[in-house]
């Protein structure tokens, strides 16, 4: 047995603007992750938080007369409440700012100058600021500007202290081939194995012309370079916290950053002789409507905006929903709205709706005491226990789609099992028994599904427990096997997911 929580990060996001909807995509996969291992019982450390040194940073501070502290300062809590209002339930935000971070980064630092790793050297360079760093020749546009930011490059010469990441080339090589460190999904993998296969380069570490940083330990004129400061932060949280949690079990990111989390934090780990993360894995970039989300195209999309629109639940479905974690997609208003009038609203909103109503119309609105063994239920025996073993399966492997897939299968099931016993019927002919029967094995399937679609949807799960008069607000996955009490009061809720005829593009 651990004697740690299970850790589970996003990247600390730079706070430069706003968060939008790419950032809440990462953190909406790891509360999802967090929320499903708690439910299981288990110990979770799940984090966030912000990144907020750097010359980006100091740039648009300054663009807004105002001192980078006030400015982050000002913007850090935008990203928490944005959180909160996504139904997002970390468990610690994290902050770069943080003194006990700031000093932990600094014994580091000297660490690593201890550890042999470390050389002082003369740099000159193409540096991208957008991208807060060293940008190649190979990697510019014909016009010379850096791709993602459409800027050029400014050339800087200094002199910085360099990690010397290419020695350490064939011990990363050797972790990631016998999966002491695990890269996922498996194509950036090999991805990653065959950059460095063709030979690591040393890092800089170090910054002289950003004084917006925390100071280089036994060099006041040079502050340490954004992406060290940041990539310790997954570590130094325990300083801050005061808890136990290294190593991580998993850091979660886009694609953009792989390279970072993937070869030159493990590096770095390994020279200061920590243990590794067990994982990293990088998920794809989404586009909107087609495009990439940018402020320049003026498309970066506010997911409270969204939210407010279709509810949290609703958007948090649609994002995982869509396209599997791990690969590149598209998302638009379109499609969100599609999703939730033909899976929400008539899937799982319609069923429980039917249900409960039914449950108040033949049943005074009270769960039935059957005469029958609850585990010979056909939508037991051949639905949500089938459905329990994909879905674990399936998130398991961070195929969050699949797990979604999944549960509407079952919704399907239990829609298409009102249709063929007809309770109507049962009712009208007076089939009390049976029609229990039927009512029973359906209360039992919106219990479960409530069950399921708590690390996706938790407002909504809480809303059907609350109709089913389950008020406990612990979820655990053990208790869903429990049969739901007889006699308690059911009650249809309101409307879950009422349709959306148009939306506002
Ligand atoms: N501050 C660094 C991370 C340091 S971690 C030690 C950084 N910050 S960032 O604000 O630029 O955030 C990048 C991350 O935002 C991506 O890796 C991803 O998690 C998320 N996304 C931003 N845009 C996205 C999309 N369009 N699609 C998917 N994820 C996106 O890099």
């Amino acid at each position: 047995m651990e004697n740690k929580p299970i850790y589970i990060t996003t990247p600390i996001y730079y706070v430069n603007d706003v968060p939008h909807l790419g950032h809440a995509y990462t953190t909406i996969a790891a509360d999802i992750l967090s929320r499903y291992y708690k439910a299981q019982g288990k110990e979770v450390f799940f984090m966030t938080g912000t990144d907020e040194h750097g010359a980006k940073i100091a740039e648009s501070a300054r663009k807004q007369s105002m001192e980078p502290i006030d400015f982050v300062n000002n913007l850090a809590p935008k990203f928490e409440e944005a959180w909160k209002k996504l139904n997002i339930d970390f468990d610690a935000f994290f902050r770069t700012t943080d003194s006990k971070h700031e000093a932990a980064v600094q014994e580091f630092v000297l660490k690593l100058q201890e550890s042999g790793y470390i050389e002082k050297r003369k740099y000159e360079g193409q540096y991208c600021v957008g991208c807060e760093k060293y940008i190649t020749p190979d990697e510019l546009t014909e016009e010379g500007l850096c791709p993602d930011h459409n800027k050029e490059p400014i050339c800087q010469t200094e002199e910085n202290y360099f990690f010397l990441l290419s020695k350490l080339s064939e011990k990363l090589q050797k972790a990631i081939e016998s999966n002491e460190f695990i890269i996922g999904p498996d194509s950036r993998r090999n991805e990653v194995l065959g950059k460095i296969k063709q030979g690591l380069e040393d890092v800089s570490i170090s910054r002289q012309a950003v004084e917006w940083g925390i100071p280089y330990p036994t060099d006041p004129d040079q502050t340490i370079y954004v992406w060290i400061d940041a990539l310790l932060n997954y570590v130094t949280a325990e300083k801050v916290f005061d808890e136990k949690i290294w190593p991580a079990d998993i850091h979660l990111m886009a694609k953009d950053i792989l390279w970072f989390h993937a070869v030159i934090w493990p590096a770095i780990l390994m020279a200061l002789d920590l243990p590794l993360p067990k994982k990293v894995f990088a998920h794809g970039f989404f586009t909107f409507n087609g495009k990439k989300m940018s402020k320049s195209i003026g498309n970066v999309i506010d997911p409270i905006e969204m939210s407010k629109k279709y509810g949290a639940d609703a958007v948090r479905y649609a994002l995982f929903r869509e396209f599997p974690f791990g690969e590149d997609g598209d998302i638009s208003e379109e499609k969100i709205a599609l999703r939730y009038n033909t899976e929400l609203a008539s899937g799982i909103g319609n069923l429980v709706s039917r249900v409960c109503a039914m449950t108040e119309k033949y049943l005074h609105g009270k769960v039935p005491n059957v005469d029958r063994d609850p585990e010979s239920h056909p939508l037991r025996t051949e639905g949500w226990k089938k459905t329990y073993a994909e879905y674990d399966n399936a998130i398991s492997n961070l195929k969050f789609d699949e797990a979604l897939m999944a549960i509407n299968k079952f919704i399907g099931m239990a829609n298409k099992y009102i249709d063929d016993s007809e309770p109507w019927r049962l009712h009208k002919e007076g089939k009390e028994n049976e029609l229990q029967w039927v009512l029973y094995g359906l209360l039992d399937s919106i219990h479960q599904i409530s069950f399921m679609i708590y690390p996706f949807m938790p407002e909504t799960s809480k809303r059907i427990r609350e109709s089913l008069d389950i008020q406990n607000d612990l979820i655990l996955f053990e208790n869903s096997y429990v049969n739901i009490g007889s006699g308690k009061n059911v009650k249809k809720p309101e409307n879950l997911f009422p349709r959306i005829d148009k939306f506002v593009a």
